[in-house]
């Protein structure tokens, strides 16, 4: 499984940065992005929680 954040559709908002430091990290432009060296199996419920918790939906998995 693979996290991926919608760029065009992350307003910023911080919440899963805030649910899962471990997975993702706010760019310089305020963007959500995903760290590379982050593992699903790890961090699923934290992942889970962002993936709900974000307000526009930007947050998806990628089945690999
Ligand atoms: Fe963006 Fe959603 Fe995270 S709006 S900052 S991807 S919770």
């Amino acid at each position: 499984m693979k996290v991926k954040v919608n760029r065009k559709t992350c307003i910023g908002c911080g919440i899963c940065p805030a649910l899962a430091p471990e997975v993702f990290y706010m760019d310089k432009e305020n963007i959500a992005c995903v760290k590379d060296d982050s593992h699903y199996i790890e961090h699923e419920k934290s992942i889970t929680e962002s993936i709900l918790s974000c307000p526009v939906n930007a947050i998806s998995l990628d089945e690999k």
